[in-house]
């Protein structure tokens, strides 16, 4: 079987379509490892997606319950105050969700389509295989009946893959967008439109451009649950890749860059320090106060949104911001 080549299997009521096997993401996680740590670039680098195993995925969770991390109940209100006329004005009866982690906000979306009788399958669609098991059997359980068609995959590489049927609205919440970099969102942007029928529509959430000390807040909290977030991506790389690296030996620091438009988390490395890649049968050097990125988070000014989306063939048809104008929640539908 190919890499797509696909279990899938049935738990109660959900059905799971897996398109990363674990040998293909370790084979992911070493050619990016060679590239972005072991080679030249710089910074040091790495995908955020590898952020979210269990761990990372709970830990992130936390991070949407902080005082500091305004994106989630900013967009809930927006969610709150406005889910019905999304709903109505994306004439959707299937819903499917990108980076779906806990899918907590997407209820408010699922119970305005169960509401107008419109509402006839659910497809989260996750990287995080375990966190996103469960949380489909959650839906399940919350809303019996409904077929929930979860589908393990990476937003960067099996966007052509998603389920067909229906008429649908892809919802790409919590301002996941915000972590490809404009080329990668650009071919992002580019292979969801080409999936997606005339009328069917992306709802896009979107962090806003706001003053650096709230932005720095947000990443850099109090509680240090974003550096714990951070961090256990060194605890990835010592599972899958048989590493040696010391949390307690990396500081976590998420500055915004302010060229970039960009909050960029970083750990940084506290004393010259070599660790061993067993896997790759390599070592990597870091020196003292030296920075690996695992992270951009951009933050947007509206009618940039609104550009990218039409050069992709996606049309705003309506926006809708909360009170403080924090975040956004855009409507596009494909022309
Ligand atoms: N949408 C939720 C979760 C956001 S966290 C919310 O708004 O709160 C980001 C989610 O995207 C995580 O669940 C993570 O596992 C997933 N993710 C990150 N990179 C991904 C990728 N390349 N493909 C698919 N999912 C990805
Ligand atoms: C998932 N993503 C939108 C979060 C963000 O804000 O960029 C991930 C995150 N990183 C640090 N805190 C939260």
């Amino acid at each position: 079987m190919g890499e797509s080549g696909l279990g899938r299997e049935r738990e109660p009521s959900v059905m799971v379509e897996v398109h990363v096997q674990p040998g293909d993401a370790q084979r992911a996680l070493r050619a990016e490892v060679l590239a972005g740590l072991c080679g030249e670039r710089q910074p040091r680098e790495l995908s955020p997606k590898w952020l979210y195993d269990e761990r990372g995925s709970q830990l992130f969770d936390e991070i949407t319950r902080l005082p500091e991390y305004y994106p989630t109940r900013r967009e809930r209100e927006i969610l709150l105050a406005h889910a019905g006329e999304v709903v109505r004005a994306s004439g959707a009866d299937t819903l499917v969700e990108l980076g779906s982690g806990s899918s907590e906000k997407t209820r408010l979306l699922l119970d305005a389509m169960r509401g107008t009788g419109q509402l006839r399958r659910f497809v989260p669609f996750d990287v995080s295989e375990a966190f996103l098991r469960q949380a489909a059997r959650g839906v399940a359980r919350e809303y019996p009946g409904l077929p929930v068609h979860a589908v393990v995959g990476d937003f960067e590489r099996h966007l052509g893959r998603l389920p067909a049927g229906g008429r649908r609205l892809v919802a790409f919440l919590g301002g996941t967008i915000g972590n490809l970099k404009p080329a990668e969102r650009a071919r992002f942007y580019a292979e969801l439109a080409a999936g997606l029928a005339p009328g069917e529509g992306l709802l896009l959430g979107t962090d806003l451009l706001k003053c650096r000390e709230r932005l720095f807040a947000a990443y850099n909290d109090s509680a240090g649950v974003t550096a714990a977030f951070n961090r256990n991506v060194l605890s990835v790389l010592n599972r899958e890749l048989g590493a040696d690296f010391e949390p307690g030996c990396f500081e976590h620091l998420a500055p915004f860059d302010e060229e970039n438009g960009w909050v960029e988390m970083r750990l940084i490395s506290t004393r010259p320090q070599a660790v061993r890649l067993p896997a790759l049968e390599r070592y990597v050097n870091f020196a003292e106060g030296e920075v690996l990125r695992t992270e951009v988070s951009c933050k947007f000014r509206p009618e940039q949104v609104e550009a990218e989306l039409s050069a992709a063939g996606l049309r705003l048809v309506e926006r809708w911001t909360d009170a403080a104008g924090d975040f956004a929640l855009s409507l596009a539908l494909k022309r």
